[in-house]
């Protein structure tokens, strides 16, 4: 009998992150994978599933304009709750940190179903930001059966909670084997215009949402003033967001606000900027595998190993040190070589292979598969 893999995806990083795993298991004969969407994105996930071969079981559908938190995560705890009891899968499989991976991971708990958790690990040690992603993850940390860490150090982290390190397996990041995987198809447009210095930006954490975020659109029209810069702007769906950022950066000459663009687009147009400013996590880890330079506008990072290598640096979230830091990577440079060619330490491709072989390996052996990374090993 195959392993029936329940794989709860809700946000567009999610279905790009689980797509290598969902593809995987599709033609794994040891796996059935039954891919459940809570719809906590709507168009910014479905603008990816179809693009990324995934095929959805069952699709629900939580999204409410501007909901609180406490109303998602209600609401997906309930449903996801219905759908495992309904379906009884032999694990669920949760990836990162967002409010549907924290819900999923609890309904399973709550049903007595082991918990798999890809790209496991990450902390920033700051419990509220990134909020409430962090929280989130170190929740998730306490259920998982199963940590995947895309990094020594987020291994590290675990083990150091006392997570057991049988528990614990290093697999690269899933998100390097998508962008791998699309690269190869090749077939995206990049939103980019004209031949001037191309900058991406994306701008979405809750965190940086209102008086931040609009410094840092104010940051983005000073950069343009300089006449030899392009910008692009996919806008988040999120209206906290367009709040801020259309009445900031609506109609500036060389400032383009285009709506998300799908993964194959977006990869295209990474590929052909020359600097990333972003306050996005998945980004922070493709841009270093593209070779380009990015400035994570944050006061912290759960990603300090592309910082650590020199292809990204935390640089906050004050318009001068934007304006500063990116002018001084536009004009110098040995500068600009440095961060470009400092490599991608986010792995090699080949994660969700590493978790396939792991789970599929646990669930041959006769050690019977407990619910909790910290109890013993039984469902009793
Ligand atoms: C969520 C995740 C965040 C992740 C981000 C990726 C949580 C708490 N946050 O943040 O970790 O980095 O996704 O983008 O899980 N909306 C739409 N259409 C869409 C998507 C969103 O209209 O396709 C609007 C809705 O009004 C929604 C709002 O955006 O209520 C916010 O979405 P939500 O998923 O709550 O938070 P994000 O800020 O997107
Ligand atoms: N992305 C995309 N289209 C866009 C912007 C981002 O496909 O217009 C992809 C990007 O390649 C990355 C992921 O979305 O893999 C990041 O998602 P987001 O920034 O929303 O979330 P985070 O990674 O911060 O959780």
């Amino acid at each position: 009998m195959p392993v029936r893999a329940m794989l709860v995806l809700g946000t567009r990083p999610e279905a790009i992150k689980l797509a290598p795993v969902a593809r995987a298991m599709a033609t794994d004969t040891q796996f059935e994978p039954i891919v459940v969407t809570t719809g906590q994105h709507r168009e910014m996930l479905h603008q990816m599933l179809g693009l990324l071969c995934v095929d959805v079981r069952i699709a629900l559908d939580v999204m409410r304009s501007r909901q609180q938190l406490s109303e998602l995560t209600a609401r997906l705890v309930g449903e996801l709750g219905e759908v495992m009891r309904d379906q009884r899968p032999d694990l669920v499989v949760v990836q990162g940190d967002t409010t549907t991976a924290l819900a999923g991971a609890l309904a399973a708990f709550y049903e007595k179903i082991p918990v798999a958790h890809v790209e496991a690990g990450l902390r920033t040690g700051v419990i509220d930001n990134p909020f409430p992603e962090e929280l989130n993850r170190n929740l998730i940390g306490r259920i998982a059966r199963w940590h995947f860490a895309p990094t020594p150090r987020a291994a590290r982290h675990l083990t150091d909670e006392g997570v057991p390190a049988e528990q614990v397996f290093t697999t690269g990041n899933t998100v390097i084997d998508n962008l791998l995987w699309v690269l190869a198809d090749g077939t995206g447009t990049s939103a980019f215009r004209t031949g001037a210095k191309r900058i991406l930006v994306t701008l979405h954490r809750r965190e940086n949402q209102g008086e931040r975020m609009r410094g840092m659109g104010r940051a983005l029209r000073r950069l343009v003033q300089r006449g030899d810069v392009e910008i692009v702007l996919p806008l988040h769906k999120s209206p906290a967001v367009r709040d801020v950022l259309l009445p900031e950066l609506g109609g500036h000459e060389g400032i383009s606000i285009v709506e998300p663009l799908d993964y194959l687009d977006f990869a295209a147009t990474l590929a052909e900027c020359d600097l990333v400013l972003t306050d996005s996590g998945g980004i922070q880890e493709e841009a270093p595998s593209l070779s380009k330079p990015a400035l994570v506008l944050r006061t912290t990072t759960e990603r300090p190993e592309a910082v650590e290598v020199g292809a990204a640096r935390l640089i906050g979230t004050d318009p001068e040190a934007i304006v500063s830091c990116a002018e001084r990577l536009l004009d110098d440079p040995a500068e600009y070589r440095r961060m470009a060619d400092a490599g991608n330490p986010f792995g090699d491709g080949r994660a969700a292979e590493r978790v396939l072989t792991q789970l599929a390996e646990d669930f041959a052996a006769e050690v019977p598969v407990g619910v909790t990374a910290t109890g013993p090993y039984s469902t009793a």
